[in-house]
């Protein structure tokens, strides 16, 4: 059985990252959804990890072989721990591609038996991000179709506990 791992801080999930989700599931027999803690990017995330696996639970309840799961190890012990051997990253502009490349790099170096492979994402998504949909968000801009409906209200709901 080939299982597959798409790791990512997910603060929260967007259409882009489900696309890329709904892509590896048809490659992969099974896929890990990996949800970083990240206590440290950009001054902290918006939702506890708690909130973002749940929020990708939901998003994720329509494919049978998909789960999602906290980690906050390195990825590739994880991917280990959980019987992965591929993980999978969507890719967007060009602007990814030197981060990634080195994430998969150095993931390749700390542990070569784990392989990494990127979808692509669609152009309809290339250059949508979580920061963006926030910043959008903080705004009072429209998100509906950037994100799943029920991410929406949660980012509402955030932002007018926060503000
Ligand atoms: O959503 P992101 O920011 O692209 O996700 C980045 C993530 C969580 C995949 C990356 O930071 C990660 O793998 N963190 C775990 C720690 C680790 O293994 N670091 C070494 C590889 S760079």
């Amino acid at each position: 059985m080939k299982r597959g791992i798409v790791p990512g801080t997910f603060d929260p999930v967007t259409s882009g990252h489900l696309d890329i989700i709904e892509r590896a599931a048809a490659i992969f027999d099974d896929l890990v959804v990996a949800v970083a803690h990240s206590p440290e990017k950009g001054g902290g995330p918006l939702f506890a990890v708690e909130e973002r696996v749940a929020l990708l639970e939901q998003a994720v309840s329509h494919l049978d072989n998909v789960s999602v799961l906290p980690f906050d190890t390195l990825l590739v012990d994880f991917a280990e721990k959980v019987g992965a051997s591929v993980i999978v990253k969507g890719l967007r502009a060009v602007t990814d591609f030197e981060r990634e490349f080195q994430m998969a790099a150095l993931n390749w170096r700390l542990d070569a038996d784990v392989e990494t492979m990127f979808i692509m994402a669609v152009p309809e998504y290339m250059f949508l991000s979580s920061s963006a949909v926030k910043e959008i968000a903080k705004h009072g801009g429209a998100v509906r179709g950037l994100v799943p409906e029920h991410v929406a209200s949660a980012l509402e709901r955030a932002l007018n506990t926060a503000s």
